[in-house]
């Protein structure tokens, strides 16, 4: 059994680590092989063998969705000390935004344009989750969304593929540290590989057709960034690319996962999907589904357990070659090598209670959800507002739920300990100063999936019709007998995320009418908008003063937002998303190619005749208590060579009275050339505090590597010779522009 401590020391080269795979393969049983590529579902309604007994047998290397803390070292036991070649477990799960202590939700996280926040958050949620007994979390989500219909928009960073790439480059760094192993890390997951986020109609799971050009130009920097700054896995999404599912996708998984990118680590497939492609209509049935996916490179069968049934057979009569078994195990034996787990198979128990007591980890969260909120609105100067307040009231289905503050992707059986906006305010104003009145609750049409995993006896029922009429009057009469009113509104924590699909991206329920009824009152209102995702907020954009997105802030939302809306904090982030008008907008982004009809001319108006197509607020957006300018924008060079790089410099003053954070965003457009290219592109920024009357030089590098593009005409990734305009301001409008060319 290899876990009898081999005498040799692990060697940090490569060529030690190959040495031991090959060695622990050269003991293992074909059945013990596929084992390692089967990774068992624990959740107890599902069917089959008990994990002990499959483990036991050497039929799985991996247990997910497993919560029970004190089973982790119970079923690791089995496989070390029971199981033919002692190979340790990976436990996996969703540590999508913190483990005990939860962090803004990726969306938001990516508002603050500050990578560093995002790696702090997953570096707290990996301490934690390996804590638990955790080895391995399904993260980071790198899917590019730019339909806020689809649910799952809130998992990731948004629209566009320069921030995406920062992001997920700050994640996985995060989740495993500089290199993989530390007893504190965790191994990461970059998924959902790749284009899931352009779901038809913003369905989840629909299938996507994107064109190569979209897929390299678009979709793909994140999970490439995230390939060279190391992540150990990849994880395929479920749907079907350009009519190929992604699990069995061999372009995907082979060409260019491994064929250009160099992957090194494995592949492990979304829930179920494995035997998913029969349903998709794709394999006739399971033995052609577990030999498609594992020829077009997909390593582990996520709980669909078609490897387990069927690779056995495929060796046997001659449609698999044991080799191609062996190349899909090595990656897993490595990663296991490599996490030091048959040194150190178990976790102490101890440990978790001990790392969810740092008040570091709440102080994290509260930073991290204070820089990823944005300002929208702040009219006539409403905020911050003044902590002598003596009668406000707080009013919003959303103001004292802990679910909505955490928000959607919680680790099964968690259970929320947020702070909420009702709570963060009422401890900066004492609760004397502050009623409250919830209004209406809010629901969605068809429960969510998620749903059925809450116990019967823990189901609220609906609330009735006579019974939300009476909330909607208390409110309304609470917010009459106050001197300023703080809507919190938007969605619940489960109208977001994964089967959270929905076509209006109106406030839903009555919201917006207890909204207008309270803005009807005359008073001061601030609204705080709690969600995860755009919301079309046309109304309240033209007629409440202040809105402050707030996303889902986590864990220490409640004081975050308090913090900002008292003044102790200056908001600074900004918006990785644009915000439609109507859901029907959707898809909708900045970086797209321009017209015949640019939308600087009259005939502008060939779009929707409804109503005007342009964001309510537009990618990059937010807002400050002071102001800034931006000035002395320079290039290095009127003109560089192809392959060469320019610099760009601009001044960022702030021009107010407090100091304040400006993101200084950096766009560019290729006049002509091999392809149209979009009106703008992202391709710098740069997140900066400043005293009042400070002035900052930000300089940004534009060389190959910003200026290439996969060209649709040459079918490769090329740089033209070719002019360019470029922007350097505060968001995608940004209107202080120079130009340079590049020449051959
Ligand atoms: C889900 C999600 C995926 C998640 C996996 C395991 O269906 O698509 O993001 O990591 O199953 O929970």
């Amino acid at each position: 059994m290899d876990n009898q401590r081999d005498n040799q020391s692990i060697s940090p080269t490569e060529t030690a680590i190959k040495a031991r795979v090959d060695a622990i393969l050269g003991r293992m049983s074909l059945e013990e092989k596929i084992g390692q590529l089967t990774q068992l579902g624990a959740m107890a309604f599902m069917p089959g063998p008990k994990p002990e007994d499959v483990i036991r047998k050497g039929g799985a290397g991996s247990v997910l969705w497993l919560t029970d803390r004190k089973q982790f070292n119970v079923l690791q036991k089995v496989a070390v000390e029971e199981s033919p070649s002692g190979i340790p477990l990976l436990f996996a799960l969703d540590v999508i935004h913190g483990y005990h202590t939860i962090f803004p939700v990726p969306l938001a996280m990516a508002s603050s344009w500050d990578p560093s926040v995002a790696e702090r958050a997953q570096t707290v949620a990996a301490r934690e989750a390996r804590a638990a007994g955790i080895h391995w979390s399904f993260g980071p989500m790198l899917d590019i969304a730019r339909d806020a219909r689809w649910g799952r928009i809130v998992e990731g960073a948004g629209e566009d593929p320069f921030l995406g790439a920062a992001m997920a480059v700050a994640q996985v760094r995060g989740f495993q540290g500089d290199v993989l192993g530390a007893p504190d890390r965790v191994l990461a997951s970059a998924k959902h590989f790749a284009g899931y986020g352009a779901s038809d109609g913003g369905r989840d799971y629909d299938p996507v057709y994107l064109s190569e050009s979209q897929l390299r130009n678009t979709y793909f920097p994140p999970f490439e960034a995230a390939v060279k700054a190391g992540v150990g896995t990849i994880m395929s999404a479920y749907m079907d690319l350009n009519d190929v599912p992604a699990g069995a996708n061999r372009f995907l998984l082979r060409d260019v996962l491994r064929g250009e990118w160099g992957f090194n680590g494995f592949v492990v497939s979304d829930a179920f999907a494995v035997g998913n492609l029969v349903i998709q209509g794709f394999a006739r049935d399971g033995r052609d589904a577990a030999l498609r996916a594992l020829s077009a490179g997909l390593d582990m069968d996520m709980a669909s357990n078609t490897y387990g049934q069927h690779l056995a057979g495929l060796v046997e009569d001659g449609s698999l070659d044991v080799a191609e078994i062996d190349a899909a195990v090595r990656p897993i034996l490595s990663i296991k090598v490599r996490m030091g787990l048959f040194e150190q198979p178990y976790t102490d128990e101890s440990m978790l209670e001990q790392v969810i007591a740092l008040p570091a980890h709440r102080q994290e969260a509260r930073l991290a959800a204070q820089r990823s909120m944005v300002l929208l609105r702040n009219e006539g100067g409403l905020l911050p507002l003044s902590k002598q307040l003596s009668n406000v009231a707080v009013i919003g289905p959303l103001a004292d739920s802990m679910e909505a503050t955490e928000g959607s992707w919680m680790i099964f059986d968690h259970k929320p300990a947020a702070v909420t906006v009702l709570a963060g305010i009422r401890a900066r104003l004492s609760a004397a100063a502050v009623s409250y009145a919830p209004g209406p609750e809010i629901k969605r049409d068809i429960p969510s999936m998620f749903d059925d995993f809450v116990p019967p006896a823990d189901r609220k029922p609906d609330q009735s019709p006579a019974d939300a009429e009476a909330a909607y009057q208390t409110a309304l009469d609470t917010a009459r007998h106050a001197d300023l009113v703080i809507m919190v509104l938007g969605e619940s924590a489960n109208m977001a995320g994964e089967f959270a699909s929905r076509a209006s991206l109106d406030l839903p329920g009555r919201q917006e009418e207890l909204l207008k009824a309270v803005v009807a009152l005359g008073k001061p209102v601030v609204l705080v908008l709690l969600n995860g995702r755009p919301l079309s907020i046309n109304w309240a954009a033209e007629n409440v003063p202040a809105i402050l997105e707030a996303w889902e802030p986590g864990t220490e939302g409640g004081h975050a937002v308090a913090d900002i809306l008292f003044g102790d904090v200056n908001p600074g982030g900004k918006l990785p998303v644009s915000f439609p008008r109507k859901g029907a907008h959707s898809p909708i982004y900045y970086a797209r190619n321009i017209t015949h009809q640019p939308e600087t001319s009259p005939m502008y108006r060939s779009r929707y005749w409804d109503g005007l197509p342009t964001p309510l607020y537009p990618f990059g957006f937010g807002l400050s208590y002071t102001t800034f300018s931006f000035t002395n924008l320079k290039v290095s060079a009127a003109q560089v060579k192809v392959g060469a790089a320019i610099t760009v410099s601009i001044d960022v003053t702030n021009t107010g009275a407090i100091a304040g954070d400006e993101v200084a965003q950096l766009y560019i457009h290729q006049k002509s050339g091999s392809d149209s290219r979009p009106m703008r592109e992202l391709k710098g920024f740069e997140r900066l505090t400043l005293q009042p009357g400070e002035t900052k030089t930000v300089t940004f590098k534009l060389g190959p590597a910003e200026l290439r593009h996969w060209s649709t005409n040459a079918g490769k990734w090329l740089q033209d010779a070719a002019a360019f305009d470029l922007w350097v301001g505060a968001d995608c409008l940004a209107s202080l522009q120079t130009e340079f060319e590049v020449v051959s």
